[in-house]
């Protein structure tokens, strides 16, 4: 009787692998929703490492970013050495968040541009302040923000600018130009614990045709 109960057990599993590998693939669409709504901040990781196919993917993807004038005022710094973190965060960062993750990636932000003036296209290129670097720099924190959810590891926005406490030795430790200035402070590990995407979802936020 119970060989009967397992060889039918084993069949159900196999009936129903088969039925995994035969069902519908996701459509992209499906694919994309699931991975921006799957997104959390995750502040727990375990001790694994991050391969570095899977780093130099979550850095393409954040450079993949829409960007005013396609100026792409970004570069970052990827951080894995712990003993530098205690200097560098000391500041009302939260450094066990930085130093329980297996990378730090600085997102950092050149607020000026060598670019022509927008009312004369075809003057020789100046350096001045690039208004929308904020913009485009929200745009790739996002980018690698889902790309980490998309390769299974969990991730922290964390505000550097505008604080100067938090920017000041950020700047300093990791010589950064002076035109440029940390944006914020990722930490990236594979997740530990239990973490859930917040429902956001609110109809009321949105009006059709006037407020
Ligand atoms: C501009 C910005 C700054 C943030 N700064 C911090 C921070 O300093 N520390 C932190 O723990 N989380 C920070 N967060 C993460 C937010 O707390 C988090 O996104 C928010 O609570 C919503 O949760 P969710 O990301 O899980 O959807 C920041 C997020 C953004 C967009």
């Amino acid at each position: 009787m119970k060989k009967t109960i397992l060889l039918l057990s084993v069949a159900a599993l196999l009936a129903a692998g088969c039925q995994c590998k035969q069902g519908p693939a996701a459509t992209p669409a499906e694919t994309v929703m699931a991975n921006i709504l799957q997104r959390k901040s995750v502040r727990a990781y375990t001790d694994d490492t991050i391969p570095a196919q899977v780093m130099e993917n979550l850095l393409r993807a954040a450079m993949a970013a829409p960007s005013g004038r396609n100026l792409q005022p970004w570069s970052f710094v990827v951080l894995t050495d712990k003993s530098q973190y205690d200097s560098i965060f000391a500041n009302n960062f939260n450094l066990p968040m930085f130093k329980a993750s297996a990378a730090i990636v600085v997102v950092c932000a050149d607020t000026t541009a060598l670019m022509p003036p927008r009312d004369n296209r075809n003057a020789d290129p100046l350096r001045q302040p690039n208004h929308l670097w904020r913009d485009d720099m929200g745009a790739v924190t996002e980018n690698l923000l889902l790309a980490a959810e998309a390769h299974g590891l969990g991730a922290c926005w964390t505000a550097c600018y505008p604080y100067p406490d938090r920017m000041e030795p950020v700047k300093r430790l990791l010589g950064l130009p002076a035109t440029v200035l940390p944006y914020c402070v990722v930490p990236i590990g594979y997740p530990a614990g239990d973490n859930q995407p917040k429902d956001k979802w609110d109809p009321a936020r949105i009006h059709h045709g006037r407020w």
